[in-house]
């Protein structure tokens, strides 16, 4: 019986020390994220690719369709659009703000309504459509865009 109890000790004592060691008492996790943050900056442009998708798949795709050429006499096709392709920052600018505010084409029965509230998602999601859809474009960086202003 003593024998027994002290058994049982042992192992919930070992089983403790197992629990301690696997929650690491806060250590882990913060080693976790910083793996992370560094497979982030690795693979920024994979990281920034994956973001852009995300964004034209929920929010630009309903007008400019899932293959990006849009429809005619409503949503301009974005595959070899002069905007997007020589005035990239424009482009971001209309991401954020609109066509309205960036210079309207007059072209479509609507202007294009914002659609992402940060230049973090703006640059994401025109670089994944400057890289696809048929583009081959030149990728614009977060420090060419940071002075466009939000304006709603
Ligand atoms: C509600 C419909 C709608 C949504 C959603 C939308 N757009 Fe547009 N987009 C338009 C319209 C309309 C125009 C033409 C604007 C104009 O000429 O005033 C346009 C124009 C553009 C152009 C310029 C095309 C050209 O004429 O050369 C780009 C680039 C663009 N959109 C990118 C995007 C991106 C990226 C998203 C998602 C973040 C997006 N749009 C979401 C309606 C939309």
């Amino acid at each position: 019986m003593k024998t027994k109890s002290l058994l049982i000790a042992t192992f919930a004592g070992m089983f403790a020390m197992a629990m301690i060691t696997s929650c690491g008492g806060g250590q882990q996790p913060a080693t976790e994220s910083s793996e992370a943050v560094e497979a982030v900056e690795e693979s920024g442009d994979d990281a920034q690719m994956a973001l852009g998708k995300q964004i034209y798949d929920t929010k630009c795709f309903a007008c400019h369709q899932a293959d990006g050429h849009g429809l005619p006499n409503a949503f301009p096709s974005l595959e070899g659009s002069d905007l997007l392709l020589n005035h990239t920052k424009q482009a971001v600018a209309q991401a954020l703000n609109g066509s309205e505010k960036v210079g309207s084409t007059g072209k479509y029965p609507a202007p294009m309504p914002p659609q992402v509230d940060t230049h973090e998602d703006a640059v994401a999601v025109i670089n994944y459509v400057i890289t696809h859809f048929g583009n081959n474009g030149k990728k614009i960086t977060l420090d060419e865009v940071k002075d466009i202003q939000i304006e709603r």
